[in-house]
């Protein structure tokens, strides 16, 4: 490992996982842990608790799970290294670096110096839009779009000079070197190959900040009717598209407040609603949202109202994202507003309150869509026909089946078509529609002899888990030899750790979570941790026991079975049996360890 064993710890020491989680769920108390929805899964009811004794997150829904470091990684995306230095950071302990590896070092290097340059260049631009003469035309402009000179400030508005060089001799100022210059997206190579020209020129400058309050990537708007007429940072290390959202740095506390965020497209649609007071409020910037956006907005808000213009593209972009978000199980409303507004307009012309007034009022995604399907085929029997077509693989979308039982039911009254017609289609689409890799019922059993030799020994697990709960047992584990029994590796291993680590540290199941090289190791050790044992410390050491005993027991029978087989084979000189029988070994164990 990179960083120390015990710089680790006295981070995860200084950390609280309450805290952590809390900055991006919503958490409730419940007898000892919290719980609150996933954000790493599509849920409606929270299975996602956090345990504040253990220090450990876990979900019963997905098996997402770990300790802070491992949430922080997760739910940023950031690799082990970050995570640690991101919570180091913010406790004030101080890393020393030297000894990591040169590559990683360079990376995390290059990330805080393209965050570091950003920031020198919003304050540039924002400058020229404050007092430069050549900001006039920029200035004008945003007194007549409504702009208030707070919200300028507050978002760091800035103006981009008509300069093919304005960025470039600022980066030679400071002395950047050319591939940071490069990476950062704000200058492009030449075509001649001699130096740089800026990529902004002429227009108003948006920073787009990360959760962290750093300055990612920037979009830039024409003044007049040019094209493009906004332009966006190019995909950096430090700007992916897929997991920004504008506006979120600022409008995260109300999301969590109103437990609803709106989403609209664009940077001045956001901005409008803002500063008209309707503040849980995010951009898209025109681009399709992605998983991954709606996974981090989950964390602010349950409920999500998409507000779309009503022109067809508008209802073409809702149609898309619906997906997306009945997938990840969100409470999902569509406000299209009225004909010729977008958000920007319909507030500085009808004011907050009409706004809120149709948001309150926006419809669920079955309802915009069944409404959709009927305005297109209307309610004729082919008409119905049709719509029943266009619903179903929405329906099918839907991983929730009580929710989707609802949906049907309601569907099936709306065009008063028998409820069984409707399952009978909805069936035909997920079995055609996904290669017949999902079944409606959910449990396609399939009790064949080599599946169940197949299926893991769950006492392995279990015994994992009593070591966790109750490490008084560990030596009599470790002297009965069952962890060589073990049919697989990884749980072997992980086994082995366990039983290498200092029982009398003050939180165990943390102390050998920091002895995870992986984060999937973590995750185990999480669910295994927050499993119920027995009660008292005398049942578990009776469990453990029987345990031990039966998986000692099994692995005999199995080796005999297959040594048996072996040996035949090796009698019958058959090596093409043997082959297959050692190969079968071989997977079996993989198969465990993939477990
Ligand atoms: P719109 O064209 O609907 O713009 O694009 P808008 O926000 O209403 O812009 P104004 O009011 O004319 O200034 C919506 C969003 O799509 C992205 C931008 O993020 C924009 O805010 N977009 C649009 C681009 O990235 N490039 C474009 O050329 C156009
Ligand atoms: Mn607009």
């Amino acid at each position: 490992m990179l960083i120390p064993e015990n710089k680790i710890s006295e981070i995860l020491n200084a950390s609280d996982i309450v805290d952590i989680v809390s900055e991006s769920v919503i958490l409730k108390k419940s007898g000892q842990n919290f719980f609150g929805l996933c954000p790493f899964h599509s849920e409606k009811t929270p299975s996602f608790s956090v345990n504040p004794a253990k220090q450990i997150f876990y979900c019963f829904g997905c098996s997402a799970g770990g300790n802070a470091i491992s949430f922080v990684m997760k739910y940023h995306g950031l690799s082990f290294l970050e995570a640690v230095k991101m919570l180091a950071r913010k406790h004030n302990i101080v890393i020393e670096t030297r000894q990591m590896d040169p590559a990683k070092r360079a990376e995390i290097a290059l990330k805080e110096s393209l965050f570091n340059l950003n920031k020198n260049i919003m304050a540039y631009y924002a400058g020229l839009l404050r007092q430069d003469s050549s900001a006039d035309g920029a200035r004008q402009y945003l007194a007549k779009r409504g702009i208030t000179r707070a919200t300028m400030d507050q978002f760091h508005l800035g103006y981009a000079p008509d300069q093919w060089q304005g960025v470039v001799d600022f980066f030679k100022k400071q002395r950047i070197v050319r591939k940071t210059a490069l990476q950062s997206g704000l200058v492009l190579p030449r075509k001649q190959n001699n130096g740089f020209y800026d990529r902004f020129r002429n227009r108003i400058m948006f920073p787009i900040f990360d959760i962290n309050m750093q300055v990612a990537g920037f979009g830039g708007r024409v003044m007049d009717d040019q094209m493009p007429k906004y332009l966006n940072s190019p995909e950096t290390p430090v700007y992916s598209k897929s997991r920004i959202l504008y506006g979120l740095h600022a409008a995260k506390q109300y999301c969590r407040k109103a437990g609803t965020v709106h989403i609209v497209e664009g940077y001045f649609d956001f901005l409008s609603l803002f500063q008209n007071g309707i503040k849980n409020t995010v951009a898209s910037l025109g681009t399709a949202l992605t998983s991954e956006h709606i996974r981090i907005l989950k964390g602010y808000a349950p409920t999500v109202v998409l507000v779309f213009d009503s022109d067809a593209a508008g209802i073409n972009a809702a149609r898309r994202s619906i997906k997306l978000f009945m997938k990840e199980g969100v409470d999902t409303r569509i406000l299209v507003l009225p004909r010729g507004d977008d958000p920007d307009a319909f507030v500085v012309n009808h004011g907050p309150d009409a706004f809120l007034d149709l948001a309150g009022k926006a419809e669920s995604v079955m309802q915009f869509l069944l409404k959709v399907a009927m305005d297109t085929h209307g309610l004729s029997v082919e008409g119905r026909i049709r719509i029943l077509d266009e619903m179903k693989p929405h329906l099918a979308d839907i991983q929730d089946s009580a929710l989707r039982s609802l949906h049907v039911k309601e569907l099936a009254e709306t065009l008063n078509i028998d409820e069984r017609a409707v399952l009978e289609k909805i069936k035909e689409q997920v079995v055609h529609g996904h290669q017949g890799r999902y079944s409606l019922s959910g449990s396609s059993e399939d009790p064949s002899d080599e599946n169940r030799f197949l299926s893991s020994d769950p006492r392995e697990k279990q015994l994992l888990s009593l070591m966790l709960l109750c490490p008084d047992i560990i030596p009599e584990v470790v002297d009965s030899g069952v962890m060589d029994c073990f049919y697989s590796q990884r749980l072997c291993s992980i086994a082995k750790i366990i039983a290498n680590a200092d029982p009398l540290e003050a939180s165990f199941v943390n102390h050998v979570m920091a002895k995870m090289q992986h984060d999937k190791d973590r995750q185990l050790i999480a669910s295994l941790a927050m499993a119920q044992g027995p009660d008292k410390d005398t049942d578990m050491r009776k469990t453990a026991i029987s345990i031990i005993n039966r998986i000692i027991r099994i692995k005999k029978r199995k080796e005999n079975i297959l040594t048996t087989k072996i040996i035949h084979a090796e009698k019958g000189c058959d090596a093409d049996v043997m082959e297959l029988l050692k190969m079968k070994q071989q997977e079996i164990r993989q198969l465990h360890d993939g477990q």
